[in-house]
């Protein structure tokens, strides 16, 4: 069975996604064993509390500084044993130590098609804008493991999208979660979850 930890930092509808696929069975031989925010208001929280399962606050503001806060979040996540930690809508930079003691072992999801509008500063609502600035036809959602970089680690799974016209930011948001993100991060649990993932010379290969 791997175990996941999920960080969310928001609405947390990729962790019900994942819940869900959990629930109906198209993931397989996986189970939550917590969900960590950073946000204290994140509806993510009550999602998993509601499916009874194990849910903390640790936000950076309760502490005194940056490495009392990453003691705090290695320290409640080691505790947990994870087999695979899942960011999903974490907005947190993530301890050095943690990328290194979890190096293909940590994934995040990412609404675009990677290296199109990724890195510093790409997040959110952000990302669709630059996306309809730039004029794009296609966009997507990538999901990829975590290095030291944003956004830069080996890719796992991306679904495109189609833009249409008179997309605003939210329409286009909301359209990449539905056809993408809630179909390829499940996905990519589940090949994780079932061995059917290897990562060599920095790029993956699904079995
Ligand atoms: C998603 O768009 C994800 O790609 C991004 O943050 C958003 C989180 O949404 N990294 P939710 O909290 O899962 O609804």
């Amino acid at each position: 069975m791997l175990r996941i930890l999920v960080c969310v930092s928001g609405g947390g509808t990729n962790l019900q996604a994942i819940m869900d696929e959990i629930t109906n069975g198209t993931i397989h031989n996986t189970e939550i064993v917590k969900v960590i925010s950073n946000n204290p208001n994140a509806y993510a929280l009550t999602r998993a509390e509601n499916a009874g399962i194990e849910a903390e606050c640790i936000a950076p503001k309760d502490f005194d500084d940056r490495t009392e806060f990453n003691k705090a979040f290695l320290k409640a996540v080691d505790i947990k044993h994870p087999d695979l930690i899942v960011l999903a809508g974490f907005l947190v930079n993530i301890p050095t130590e943690m990328i290194q003691n979890y190096r293909n072992r940590m994934i995040n999801i990412h609404p675009s098609l990677i290296p199109s509008f990724c890195g510093k500063g790409f997040y959110g609502l952000k990302v669709h804008e630059s996306a309809l600035n730039r004029g794009v036809k296609v966009t997507g959602a990538t999901v990829h493991f975590v290095d030291v970089g944003t956004d830069t680690g080996p890719i796992i799974l991306q679904k495109a999208v189609e833009v249409k016209p008179g997309d605003t930011p939210e329409a286009l948001q909301k359209r990449v979660m539905e056809q993408a993100e809630w179909i390829i991060l499940p996905k990519a649990i589940d090949l994780i979850a079932n061995g059917k993932v290897q990562v060599k010379d920095e790029k993956v290969y699904i079995k």
